[in-house]
């Protein structure tokens, strides 16, 4: 199963702030359902509480926590005590593909192991933001792919949709 994280940084690498996200961008929405429909996402507890705790629809969600007693408020949400378990349960469901969709902690740890990473750069710096995505080390890995959009009346900001692979 192909490991991709799936993410949208600013071009200081921020990807937060006080657990929301830093833009409004809706083609960039868009870009990770489509990409993301039919799959397993994986996400950090916080990032699920930011997503007002509920289970993205049409996906499978697994949801990464250390609290034996997480209630995720849903069925659907499978809840795992680490990345590992986390693999796992997405291997069960036999798709070719796991996105790991944040939040900084749980891309930190899953970019050692990733194989593919699209990144959404949004290309202005945010001021203010508490989480990091790591800088992709160019050594690495490679830019396969890259689409630039301009900013437009429901996009305040320029910004680019990029596929990197590991080299
Ligand atoms: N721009 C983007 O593409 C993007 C995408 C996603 C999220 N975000 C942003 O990222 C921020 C959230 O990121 P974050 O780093 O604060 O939190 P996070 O990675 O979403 O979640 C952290 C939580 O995950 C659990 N966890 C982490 N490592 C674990 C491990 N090894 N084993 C078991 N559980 C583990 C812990 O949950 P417990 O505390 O329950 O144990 C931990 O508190 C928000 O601002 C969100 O908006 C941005």
């Amino acid at each position: 199963m192909m490991i991709s994280l799936i993410v949208a940084a600013g071009l200081a690498d921020e990807i937060g702030m006080s657990n929301d996200l830093l833009w409004h961008l809706p083609n960039d929405m868009k870009f990770f359902k489509n990409t993301t429909w039919g799959m397993p996402v994986v996400m950090g507890r916080k990032t699920y509480a930011s997503i007002a705790g509920e289970p993205l629809p049409g996906r499978f969600n697994i949801v990464i926590s250390r609290q034996p007693q997480f209630d995720p408020g849903s069925e659907k949400v499978w809840v795992v005590p680490s990345l590992d378990a986390a693999l796992a349960k997405a291997a069960e469901t036999h798709c070719k593909e796991v996105f790991i969709a944040g939040g900084g902690e749980i891309y930190a740890q899953a970019m050692p192991i990733a194989d593919r990473i699209y990144l959404t750069r949004v290309h202005e710096v945010f001021p203010g933001a508490d989480v990091f995505f790591q800088e992709i080390d160019i050594r690495s890995w490679k830019l396969v792919s890259g689409l630039d959009f301009k900013k437009d009346e429901k996009h305040l900001h320029d910004f680019s949709f990029q596929v990197w692979e590991r080299i």
